[in-house]
């Protein structure tokens, strides 16, 4: 089984007599209240999605993480695991305090660092712009004037709206263990899935054990598809279109942060903590409008040979009228005109024109069409 980032499983989920005392003393500590993205983070931390990260970044590795794309003892992390607050919060905090969620404390933090920091540099460090037109770089500026350094301990688990697909990196790893996967390729997405996604999907396949489907359930910008919807229709084409015990699916309760390159990275470190050996990154990897080159996600892999997990690229995957075939831009010859494409945002202008998918070659599965024609309402407002 492949080494988690780091070299160790972070395991912050308290249990027993250690859990009973901490939720005592939860009920007299100052509290802040966590929104949902922020309590996936904490149990991302506790249960070592975020593999070695014990809690939310002190400053030295933030810095060093926004400057270098590493934490300060150099281990390969690129997106800042941060804890936000008001100064007003930050006022009213000692050196531990409860997080809350959906009105429970979920977790305790020890307070180990209270700092501020420049949201401007946090914008181009991490999403390489400061444009408002950036939906990243809006998140940072909405984001609380303080951030909170300190380990995290994980009291409840945090309410999933998927509880069946909600798997820790300790499951997943017995799960790949007992299908008998030496190799593992983990396939990021926040879509539902077109037919290039697929061939993505199986191509890599071919030369590996099994696919870990792991789609992104969280926080996404208007116009993506509803995180029930891209379950939904996972579950339709892996029933139909996947040969039994060959492909898993599990959620990863994370916000997208359309950080294109510097989120390839994290999304690939992530997919390496649940077990997986391998990780696929193809066309415009978590980009967004065209803040970034569509290869871009694969460029930044040179700078990160310690990564610790081996990326499978691929070029663009479209159906070529001249080759009677879905092909991609390594191996197809062929222009532009004899190409039908596949992309997300091809797949929801068709859907918002009320255009057919099935028409001369499918851009989806014809079971994928029938759950997003069945939802009244597939888009994130
Ligand atoms: S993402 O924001 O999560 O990257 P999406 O769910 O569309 O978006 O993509 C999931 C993965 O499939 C990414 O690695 C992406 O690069 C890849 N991908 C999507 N469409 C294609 C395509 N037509 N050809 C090749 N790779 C693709």
């Amino acid at each position: 089984m492949i080494a988690p980032h780091g070299g160790k499983l972070v395991d912050r989920v308290l249990k027993g007599e250690e859990r009973r005392k901490a939720l005592e003393r939860a009920q007299a500590l100052p509290r802040i209240v966590l929104d949902r993205e922020l309590a996936f983070e904490v149990e991302n931390i506790a249960t070592g999605v975020f593999s070695p990260l014990e809690g939310f970044l002190g400053k030295e590795d933030l810095d060093s993480v926004l400057a270098r794309g590493r934490l300060a003892d150099d281990l390969p992390w690129t997106i800042p695991i941060v804890l936000d607050v008001s100064r007003e919060q930050a006022r009213l905090v000692g050196d531990e305090v409860a997080l809350h969620y959906r009105g429970q404390p979920v977790a305790l933090l020890r307070v180990q660092e209270t700092y501020s920091y420049d949201k401007e540099e946090m914008a181009r460090g991490v999403y390489g712009t400061t444009s408002e037109e950036h939906p990243g770089v809006r998140r940072v500026r909405a984001m609380g004037e303080v951030l909170l350094g300190g380990t995290v301990d994980l009291l409840v688990p945090v309410p999933s709206p998927f509880p069946r697909y909600k798997l820790s990196p300790k499951e997943t790893r017995v799960l790949f263990e007992m299908k008998g996967w030496r190799t593992v390729v983990g396939f990021q997405t926040r879509n539902v899935p077109h037919i290039g996604h697929e061939y993505v999907q199986k191509t890599a396949l071919t030369f590996v054990d099994g696919l870990f489907i792991n789609p992104v359930i969280g926080r996404k910008k208007p116009g993506d598809f509803k995180d029930e919807v891209i379950v939904v229709a996972y579950e339709s084409l892996i029933e139909h279109y996947y040969l039994r015990d060959t492909a898993v699916m599990a959620i990863l309760q994370m916000e997208m942060r359309y950080a294109g390159p510097r989120e390839a990275i994290h999304h690939a470190v992530v997919r390496k903590n649940f077990g997986c050996t391998h990780f696929i990154v193809g066309r415009d990897h978590a980009g967004v409008g065209d803040f970034y080159h569509p290869y871009a996600a694969q460029e930044i892999f040179e700078d990160y040979p310690d990564i610790g997990i081996v990326p499978l690229f691929f070029r663009s995957f479209f159906y070529c009228k001249k080759c009677s075939g879905v092909m991609n831009e390594k191996i197809c010859p062929h222009g532009q005109e004899h190409r039908v494409d596949f992309s997300g945002t091809r797949l929801r202008r068709m859907f918002q024109e009320g255009g057919r998918y099935q028409e001369e070659f499918p851009l989806i599965r014809p079971e994928v069409e029938e759950v997003l024609r069945e939802h009244p309402d597939p888009f994130v407002r």
